[in-house]
């Protein structure tokens, strides 16, 4: 394997969000390291406007290069791409890049009713980017869209909360609450004519509350999220630069191949990384980007 093939793969989210990204990377390739950057001091990107997100994403890209030599970035925040993933590009020609964004065209292929929810951050829902895939398929279904202000930061801080009881009310979490309000102003679910049966999750967050999504639109609502296809695509990506790490020896499973940084409280990041990819809180360290 060369030099290059060697480096980590450099992944990064407004916070813990972007760990649900992560786990698909790591399912796809399994061969390779990654250092993951939960910016979770600066988090919830998106409610604070595009210059505030655009210099964030410069800034990590930077530090990630930086310090960490990635030789492949994955923004795992589909905030950060809408904000930035032109200027990133143009910025670093060389530097194989993926962004995310809700998963509308997808849908399209799964939806029987025509009727697509789809819910994310405001900053990814109000963005140009956004507006303009939309109005590419608009005339192919119809799509109810719902920002969920609060929603990404709520799941942040629901980290450090012991799990729901089982068989407890969805509204009686932080996060269920809010799932529930914004569920509710989309209309009905479910598969019948006139039903938004096909739900896009277009935050990375949004599927660390499958569970409460589901309890609230049924069990016959597709959800569609952006994990699996990006994993497939950074693969894609890492061939066609002669960038794919090959075996060398080390079982697949070997958590030294995953970094974990954090910008806020290391804590939050090891409860995270440790309930939803089972990682070990020594990957976790906390750092500054300024
Ligand atoms: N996880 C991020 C996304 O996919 C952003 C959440 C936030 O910071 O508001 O959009």
């Amino acid at each position: 394997m060369t030099e290059a093939q060697q480096l980590p793969i450099g992944v990064f989210d407004s916070g813990v969000g972007g760990l649900s990204v992560l786990r698909a990377l790591r399912a796809a390739l399994p061969h390779e390291r990654f250092v993951y950057l939960a910016d979770s001091a600066h988090a919830p990107y998106g409610e604070r406007g595009d210059a505030y997100v655009g210099a964030r994403t410069h800034a990590i890209t930077r530090y990630l290069l930086e310090q960490h030599h990635i030789k492949a970035l994955v923004v795992a925040c589909n905030t950060a791409t809408a904000a930035a993933i032109h200027e990133v590009r143009a910025s670093h020609l060389d530097l194989p890049l993926v962004g995310l964004e809700p998963a509308i065209k997808p849908a399209l292929a799964v939806t029987r009713t025509g009727r697509v929810g789809v819910i994310g951050t405001r900053g990814t829902l109000t963005s140009a980017k956004f507006g303009k895939l939309l109005g590419s398929l608009a005339e192919q279904a119809q799509f109810v869209v719902q920002p969920c202000d609060g929603l990404a930061h709520a799941i942040e801080r629901s980290v450090a909360r012991p799990a729901p009881v089982l068989g407890a009310p969805v509204g009686a979490t932080e996060t269920g609450a809010l799932c529930e309000r914004y569920l509710q102003a989309m209309g009905d679910f479910g598969t019948a004519p006139g039903q938004i049966d096909t739900l896009v999750l277009g935050c990375t967050h949004y599927i660390f509350v499958a569970h409460e999504l589901r309890a609230l639109v049924g069990p016959h609502v597709q959800f569609i999220e952006t994990g699996e296809p990006v994993a497939r695509q950074t693969r894609r990506l890492l061939e066609t630069a002669g960038l794919l790490a090959t075996p060398d020896g080390a079982p697949a499973t070997d958590v030294s191949r995953t970094r974990l940084l954090t910008t806020g409280p290391v804590a939050m990041l090891q409860a995270a990384a440790e309930r939803w990819l089972g990682l070990p809180a020594d990957c976790c360290e906390t750092v500054s980007v300024p």
